[in-house]
């Protein structure tokens, strides 16, 4: 039968068949193409070329590391009168917590810190060698907490405990809200709200935001709120995106602004929030004095625990920009859950000279960008980068720097973002 002459039906069957194969062939080659493009930690075991990423010490070795982190996917923190979900309880958590989907990218992460800085951590958690550090918030807490997990998987270590849970143990720590002086520093600071203010009036400012003034007021009327500036704009945007993330359909209008619309200026409000030298060193100085602190005792042998090789801090998207922009490296962007700044320092091999390099992780693959001071090279020396940060580290008292100079000016309240 299969040699002789074929009959209709044969033919159609056979037809049916080759039909069946080709749309086969093309949908698994469809389907591997959307998967090679998803991000790692929801395609589960697809690779990409930053899946293993190493520290350059072709000629000098890691001294020590600094990370700061924000926070993974969370469900929203703020609403406006006329979301569909205001009433929404965002169950299992609740608002404003990491979502399940931002504990797998976190996870995912972690492991990725592991490819990195596995070698330099040494083969299993050591305390002395970590100090790790959130914000009093819940989502950051948690977030470091997912990332250290799968950081230090203790399974086949010495730190192994319990057969059944390949996880250890490891110490956080934390200052409460309103003390934070570190990563939020949400201590009270009338001087910089009255800075802020005054950005707001600048002409160039004006300027950059006058294109948007119908946008302004339509979101206004839409969302049942007033829309004033890119600060608002900014918190529209992430509760969209939040909304969107944990999979909630958003309002027919929204896709006429969001993201496209948006994100100008959405993005500008991480730069008006740091705009001047005066606002960098008080919402990133005190991080960069600490960490300069840090490199410069390494460099003197004098940084107790001796062991010590990393530092690694999670906090909020205001943190990661806060401190790139007083060092002059944050370019308007949208700062991704989870984005990731890393400080390295080398030593020389040969001259036995400090430097630093500096990373930015702010890409769905979690590719690193390396990023370069104006009037330093990639590898800026120690010395020099304090130099050249000079006007942003803080070095009168806070009370002196956070006075603002009407004395009249009321400090707004904390935002729900920075609780
Ligand atoms: C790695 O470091 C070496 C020497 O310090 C430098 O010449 C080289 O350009 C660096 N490579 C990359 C990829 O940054
Ligand atoms: C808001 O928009 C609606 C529909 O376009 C319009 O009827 C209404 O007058 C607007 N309200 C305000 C306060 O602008």
């Amino acid at each position: 039968m299969i040699f002789g002459p074929c009959t209709r039906k044969q033919i159609l069957t056979m037809s049916a068949l080759a039909a069946g194969i080709i749309l086969a062939v093309v949908a698994i080659s469809v389907f591997s193409q959307v998967e090679s493009k998803q991000p790692p930690w929801a395609a589960g075991h697809s690779f990409n070329k930053c899946h293993k990423t190493l520290p350059n010490t072709t000629s000098s070795t890691l001294e020590l590391v600094h990370i700061v982190f924000r926070h993974g996917i969370r469900t929203p923190v703020d609403t406006f009168p006329n979301d569909p979900y205001v009433k929404d309880s965002f169950k299992p958590t609740g608002w404003g917590h990491v979502t399940n989907r931002g504990k797998k990218e976190l996870f995912e992460m972690g492991r990725w810190l592991h490819r990195r800085y596995g070698d330099f951590m040494g083969p299993y958690y050591r305390p002395d060698r970590l100090h790790a550090q959130a914000t009093a918030s819940p989502r950051a807490l948690m977030s470091l907490q997912t990332t250290l997990a799968s950081m230090f998987e203790p399974r086949g270590t010495v730190m192994e405990w319990n057969k059944q849970l390949n996880w250890q143990p490891i110490p956080i720590v934390s200052e409460p809200l309103d003390q934070d002086s570190l990563l939020l520093v949400r201590t009270s600071c009338p001087r910089y709200f009255e800075a802020r203010d005054e950005v707001f009036q600048l002409p160039e400012v004006i300027a950059q935001q006058e294109p948007y003034a119908d946008m302004l007021r339509e979101l206004s009327n839409l969302t049942g709120m007033p829309m004033r500036d890119a600060e608002d704009v900014n918190s529209l945007y992430i509760t969209l995106l939040a909304e969107q993330e944990f999979g909630y359909k958003l309002p027919n209008w929204a896709k006429d602004y969001f993201p496209e619309r948006m994100k100008f200026l959405a993005e500008q409000s991480y730069i008006y929030n740091a705009y001047t030298p005066e606002m960098q060193k008080i919402k990133g100085g005190p991080f960069l004095r600490k960490m300069y602190d840090e490199m410069l005792a390494k460099q003197a042998g004098s940084l107790r625990p001796r062991d010590r090789g990393m530092f690694i801090y999670t906090g909020h998207d205001w943190t990661v920009g806060n401190i790139l922009s007083a060092l002059g490296l944050w370019k308007r962007q949208m700062p991704r859950f989870a984005v990731m700044a890393i400080f390295e320092t080398h030593q020389n091999r040969q001259t036995g000279e400090y430097y630093v390099e500096i990373f930015l992780r702010n890409d769905e693959f979690g590719c690193l960008e390396q990023l370069k001071l104006a009037d330093c090279e990639l590898q800026c020396p120690l010395n020099r980068l304090i130099k050249l940060s000079e006007s942003v580290l803080p070095n009168e008292p806070m009370e002196q720097r956070c006075r603002a100079h009407n004395p009249a000016f009321v400090e707004p309240p904390p935002r729900k973002i920075d609780q």
